[in-house]
């Protein structure tokens, strides 16, 4: 049988587009309660990326698994399109870098910062939803000091606190920083997230070299929620948001242990502006 070339290709292009899984070209790696999951389902929309639905923890927990493993938990792809995952544990994981590195070292990395004191009280709110009996957030966040300024009453901010150690973003941020070039690491505002989705997004589809698809028609804001939502995706044809574990309601804060927390933060965040190059803006 002789086949003119029109039909080799498409033969061709036939093979090379059944659906194979394929380890990740980029990863969202962070940071824990700062809108990964908004900004992994916003890419869901583009008909170039397909992502594994749920955390993988594979450079934190699975690592001895292997990258067969690995590759076994990714969606099928087809040429062309862009296989990715997120989970936010591989930001604070000290060997990920490392591992990830070792996976591919032309893997484009994808974190969502926030102002660290917001995320330190999202988190909470996150255990306090498990654990009603947890003590208070200001509690947690800050401790008496027995010792240097000597009046009472003197709180210093519980800097191990998981929630409070979460927000120092520049230590992970120059773990990544000294295996990847600044060019791999994306670094994406929370808020912007939430203000104005299609103009966050367009920097995202930018970085990873897709067609901008995702635009403001695919977003509503929501006034009851409070966030911007879907009007529809792949799996759902009409409107929704997040989920109820996205955009929970805060517990009301002692307005000074905020300020504590804020003062505590603000050379941590200057560091990172710094290494960034982006003011973020937080108060
Ligand atoms: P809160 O629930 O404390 O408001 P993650 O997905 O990394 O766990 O982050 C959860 C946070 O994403 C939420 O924290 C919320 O503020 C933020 N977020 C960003 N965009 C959102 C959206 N469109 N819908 C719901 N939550 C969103």
């Amino acid at each position: 049988l002789e086949l003119n070339s029109t039909t080799k290709y498409r033969l061709l292009r036939k093979q090379s587009s059944v659906p194979t899984k394929k380890l990740p070209d980029a990863l969202i790696i962070g940071v824990k309660k700062c809108g990964t999951r908004a900004l992994l389902e916003f890419l869901r929309l583009h008909p170039d990326v397909r992502a594994a639905g749920s955390e993988v923890h594979f450079f934190d927990k699975f690592y001895h698994k292997g990258f067969e493993w690995y590759r076994e938990k990714m969606p099928p792809t087809v040429e062309g399109q862009i296989t990715m995952e997120k989970t936010p544990s591989y930001w604070v994981t000290r060997s990920a870098p490392k591992r990830v590195y070792a996976m591919n070292p032309t893997v484009k990395l994808l974190a969502v910062v926030r102002d660290p004191v917001t995320r330190a009280i999202s988190d909470y709110t996150q255990s306090a939803s498990k654990r009603p009996s947890l003590p208070r957030f200001e509690d947690l966040a800050l401790e008496n000091s027995s010792l240097g300024w000597g009046s009472a009453g003197r709180s210093v901010v519980a800097a191990r606190w998981p929630p409070v150690r979460l927000g120092l973003y520049a230590r992970a941020f120059r773990r990544w920083l000294r295996r990847f070039p600044r060019s791999h690491l994306l670094v994406i505002s929370g808020e912007r997230l939430v203000g104005d989705p299609a103009a966050e997004m367009a920097r995202v589809q930018a970085f990873l070299g897709l067609k901008q698809i995702i635009t403001e028609k695919h977003f509503y804001f929501n006034s009851t929620k409070g966030f911007p939502c879907l009007l529809k995706s792949e799996s759902r044809p009409t409107p929704h948001c997040l989920g109820k574990t996205k955009g929970r309601n805060h517990p009301h804060i002692d307005p000074v242990a905020i300020e504590r927390l804020k003062d505590f933060y603000r050379p941590f965040n200057e560091k990172f502006y710094q290494l960034t190059g982006t003011n973020f803006g937080w108060p």
